[in-house]
């Protein structure tokens, strides 16, 4: 099932997201239907705030960069209560959207690579190192968790110049072409 997705304005993406255990109640219907929302909108990684969930998940599938890029071809992957125990490297610059903030692209400077800590959705637990396209996808996505938005990385500038398409998002006045959870007035 296709769920609408939050966009800007709504609280439920400036909340620190909470865990979740074993008893969380229809897990597994909700990673397909975020699988299946990430997949009809064209993103590679949606987190569950972004479906009015505020718990730590997060889907990526990142292999629709496996053409360019060979170390994401199979990058396919539930995050369950992710901890990003480690940033390394140096910062780098990347393009980056989010489904919640339609029209809006910025680049955005964050580290090259990450030790992550995550279980899967069996609550099988990993550490991994992580880099380059990976390590990327998933800071923005953990960003998520912790009510954070890539809007908060650029230079106030920056956010000057799109604060008009930020509130044309948060007042519903940017109709994308996936569904969106109309925010309350
Ligand atoms: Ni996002």
């Amino acid at each position: 099932m296709i769920l609408p997705i939050t966009v800007y304005g709504n609280p439920v993406l400036r909340k620190k997201a909470v865990e979740i255990d074993k008893d969380y109640q229809g897990l597994q219907q909700l990673i397909d239907n975020m699988y299946e929302t990430m997949y009809k909108a064209e993103g590679v990684g949606l987190a569950a705030p972004q479906v009015n969930k505020n718990i730590r998940l997060i889907v990526i599938d990142a292999t629709p960069f496996g053409e360019d890029d060979e170390s994401v071809k199979d990058f396919k992957k539930v995050l369950i209560n992710p901890e990003i125990i480690e940033f390394r490297g140096e910062k780098e610059s990347f393009n980056e959207g989010c489904l919640s903030l339609p029209t809006i692209r910025e680049d955005v400077y964050r580290p090259t690579e990450i030790t992550i800590k995550y279980q899967d959705e069996n609550f099988k637990e990993y550490v991994e190192e992580w880099v380059g396209v990976k390590a990327r996808i998933t800071q923005h996505e953990y960003d998520h968790l912790e009510g954070k938005l890539f809007v908060d990385h650029i230079s106030p500038i920056r956010r000057r110049l799109i604060n008009g398409k930020l509130t044309a998002i948060a007042k519903g006045k940017t109709i994308p072409e996936y569904r969106v959870t109309p925010n309350r007035k």
